[in-house]
């Protein structure tokens, strides 16, 4: 039996492994459970940063082979060498996993490699191979995060028919690719293939890709992903999924049977509760699953919280961090807190996808007043210069105060842009502020103020 902690954080993924660093520097005694070898949970193992190595890799390649030439670099014979490609991406895991567990040796956080299951109240098995361990502790927090869906007929069976999981390491580019799900692992996965050569046809249950997102960017979007060579079949619902061990076969309601190489399930995540022992300390969870908690983060259980993934709502890692943070400042200090309507969301497909606020779609839902201002990348001077010319920015403002509501952004590094957003939302601008604020020249995020300006319609380069 261990010393007593004060807060063990069960999943070392963005959510737990941020807030255990948080609670140490907070004065807590803690300690991580992470039953992977690797700390950095699905993000960056088989997640948000594989993901980023292979999309940037696989764009360069694009780039090699199809605008090289019109900007006078002469490159022959550009070819892929997948295994080194591959080889890459797991360094860029090993390097930010070593440096996770510096950070936690920095912070005096202990970390136990083992599967954490709860024995009752305060205390906590961590199996690994060789040896179980009892920990105990006042406060436990369970960010135990979530695992790839499927569908009843759908089961992915690891080999062919393949999760994220499996198809950020495939051994060799499928020549034909089915991707069940038109949401964002779809995208950002259907797209690193396709660069690499796959034939991709994306089959969605509804009548358009990305739902959530809003409905102007996202038929833009699908227009220029189709230009790229994807194909998409809306309106689709699978009903099953077979392989014989060399070729699928994906049936759908009413269509023709699709066959293919390989296929990608991307039909949503559910959360991540296996075997953890939540009925021994009456953790109570909603009929999808997730750990239900109230507004301090702390489940039905006395001393027991849960963040990110696992109690749902957007499953995106900087969401899991923030909730993190807050769980145990609030635990430390009484306060602690996230503005829920302010999580950027980001689709790191070519163009970018980036969001923040409400959508167009929802503001008409609600009947909110707005105005809406606009400003594509082809009237922006950094983005001709870089040939990234697809795509705008739209600030939704409300029409009587200003406000902004939502800013959503389609083009190159919309990730990066929709920070300023983000930050100007922060601190409750109006389209008025973004207007008046000087952005350097040439630069994309220029487009962000031209986009502000349009809400008044006083765009200058448009
Ligand atoms: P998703 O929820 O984004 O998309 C799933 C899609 O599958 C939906 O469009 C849905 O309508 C469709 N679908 C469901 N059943 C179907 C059926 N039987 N036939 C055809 N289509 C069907 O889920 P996804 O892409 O698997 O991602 C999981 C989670 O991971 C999401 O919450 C996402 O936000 C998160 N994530 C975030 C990333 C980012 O922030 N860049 C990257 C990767 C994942």
């Amino acid at each position: 039996m261990s010393d007593l902690y004060d807060l063990i954080v069960i999943g070392a993924g963005p959510g737990g492994y941020v807030a255990a660093i948080r609670a140490a520097q907070l004065g807590m005694k803690c300690a991580v459970v992470e039953r992977e070898a690797k700390l950095g949970g699905t993000c960056l193992r088989i997640g948000c940063i594989p993901s980023k190595a292979l999309l940037e890799t696989t764009e360069l390649f694009e780039q090699s082979r199809l605008h090289f030439a019109e900007r006078g670099i002469v490159a022959k014979e550009v070819t892929i060498d997948l295994p080194q490609m591959m080889q890459y991406k797991e360094g860029v895991i090993k390097q930010l996993n070593v440096g996770i567990g510096g950070l936690l040796k920095k912070n005096k956080v202990e970390h136990y490699c083992g599967h954490g299951q709860f024995k009752g109240n305060g205390q906590l098995e961590v199996a690994s191979e060789d040896k179980v361990q009892t920990l105990k502790a006042k406060n436990f927090l369970i960010a135990t995060g979530s695992v790839s869906s499927s569908l009843p007929g759908i089961g992915p069976d690891r080999e062919l028919i393949g999760t994220s999981t499996e198809a950020l390491s495939w051994p060799e580019v499928p020549k034909r690719l089915v991707v069940i799900g038109a949401g964002v692992i779809g995208l950002e996965l259907g797209t690193v293939w396709r660069r690499l050569g796959s034939e991709v046809t994306v089959l969605e249950y509804l009548p358009r890709i990305l739902p959530g997102t809003d409905s102007q960017i996202a038929t833009e979007a699908q227009k220029l992903f189709e230009k790229q060579g994807l194909t998409f079949r809306l309106n689709m619902k699978v009903t099953s999924v077979t392989s014989n061990g060399k070729l699928c076969t994906t049936e759908m309601d009413g269509q023709e049977p699709l066959h293919s190489d390989r296929v990608l399930v991307s039909v949503g995540r559910r959360p991540c509760t296996d075997n953890l022992g939540l009925e021994s300390v009456e953790v109570k969870t909603d009929r999808r699953g997730f750990v239900q908690v109230n507004s301090s983060y702390q489940t039905t259980a006395a001393g027991i919280y849960a963040i990110g993934d696992v109690i749902g709502g957007a499953m995106l890692a900087h969401k899991a961090e923030e909730e993190g943070i807050a769980c145990v400042e609030r635990l430390a200090t009484g306060h602690g807190h996230i503005n829920y309507q302010n999580i950027p969301d980001v689709i790191y497909t070519s163009p970018e996808i980036a969001s923040v606020g409400m959508t167009e779609d929802a503001l008409k839902e609600q009947g909110t007043p707005y105005r809406s201002g606009k400003f594509t990348f082809a009237a922006n001077g950094r983005a001709r210069a870089a040939g990234h010319t697809d795509g705008f920015v739209k600030i939704l403002a409300n029409r009587n105060t200003d406000r902004v509501l939502g800013v959503h952004i389609l083009g190159a590094h919309a990730g990066e842009l929709i920070a300023e957003a983000a930050v100007a939302m922060e601190f409750g601008a109006s389209s008025e502020d973004i207007a008046r604020s000087c952005h350097a020249h040439p630069t994309l995020a220029e487009a962000i103020k031209e986009a502000a300006l349009a809400v008044d319609q006083r765009a200058i380069h448009s």
